[in-house]
């Protein structure tokens, strides 16, 4: 078990890439901070996980806020006496035309997806300082850290925004020993991306349909998010301990691919 020991908060980790992420962690022999906004849906995951001989602790909360954030690192404090990996995976995504977006969506996004993985980084980091043991900060990007597309643009530029803040604070918290990395997902089926599926729904241009996905992966499917929670797990061994400052993409060679 290549995490024994450890102790991990994944931020919005009670359904989707975080559930994963989390299970495969605790697998890994990690202990868990497991979080979302939903107390019953943190509650039954960590649950979930004890059931399954690891130790889970839910706290629910907004990660949103620099208060959100550092509520998790202090509950993995209070337990265990540390924190080793923070995965600051919660994010939110919806559709919409630029020109008619309003500023209560911009700032959503901005706000869960950027500033509150800021705050999370910040949090986790200041513990890491203070133990002196150096530690792993794990952000969730995605394809569209690196490229761009139609009706998405608030997304867009909260994921390019964590790609900089990756490389910015992987150069900053070196000394301190504390790898920061970004893991950048294709499309995965979670909950996330059933409204950018939404096959002939609402207004068909600003979603995907299962095909235009397939057609536009060069390996010509979704992911599963067991192929997104073995990568974090491996970037928070020490079998990655020269790794840092980069995006790890998980995409099926979709931003390498030009076409459409
Ligand atoms: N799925 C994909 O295809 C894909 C591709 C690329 C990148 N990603 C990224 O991967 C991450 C996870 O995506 P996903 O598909 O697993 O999403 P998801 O299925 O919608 O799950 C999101 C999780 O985050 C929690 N959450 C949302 N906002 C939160 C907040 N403000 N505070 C605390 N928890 C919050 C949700 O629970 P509550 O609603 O109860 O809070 C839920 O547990 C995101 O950062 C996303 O951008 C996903």
């Amino acid at each position: 078990m290549r995490l024994q020991g450890k102790v991990a908060v994944v931020t919005g980790s009670s359904m989707g890439l975080g559930e994963a992420i989390a299970g495969e962690l605790g697998n890994q022999g990690a202990r868990l901070v497991i979080n979302s906004r939903s107390r019953e849906r943190a509650v039954r995951m960590a649950e979930s996980l004890a059931e399954q001989g690891v130790e889970a602790l839910a706290v629910a909360g907004d990660v949103s806020t620099r208060a959100g954030n550092q509520a998790l690192v202090d509950a993995a404090v209070e337990r265990w006496g540390r924190l080793d990996i923070m995965v600051n995976n919660a994010g939110i995504s919806r559709n919409g035309r630029s020109l008619e977006l309003d500023e209560a969506e911009w700032l959503d996004h901005i706000n869960v997806n950027l500033n509150g993985l800021f705050f999370g980084c910040q949090a986790a980091a200041r513990q890491m300082v203070r133990q002196q043991t150096g530690g792993v900060i794990i952000n969730l990007g995605s394809i569209y850290s690196h490229v761009g597309n139609r009706f998405r643009a608030a997304y867009i530029a909260s994921k390019h925004g964590v790609s900089g803040l990756t490389k910015a604070l992987a150069a900053e918290w070196a000394p301190h020993h504390i790898r920061v990395l970004e893991v950048c997902p294709a499309y995965i089926r979670t909950p996330m991306i059933q409204t950018d599926l939404q096959t002939g729904a609402v207004d068909a241009e600003l979603f995907f349909t299962d095909g235009d996905i397939q057609r536009r992966t060069p390996l010509g499917r979704f992911g599963v998010p067991d192929e997104v929670s073995k990568v974090v797990s491996f970037l928070a061994s020490d079998e990655a301990s020269f790794i840092s400052g980069t995006s790890v993409n998980v995409d099926g060679g979709w931003v390498g691919y030009g076409g459409w």
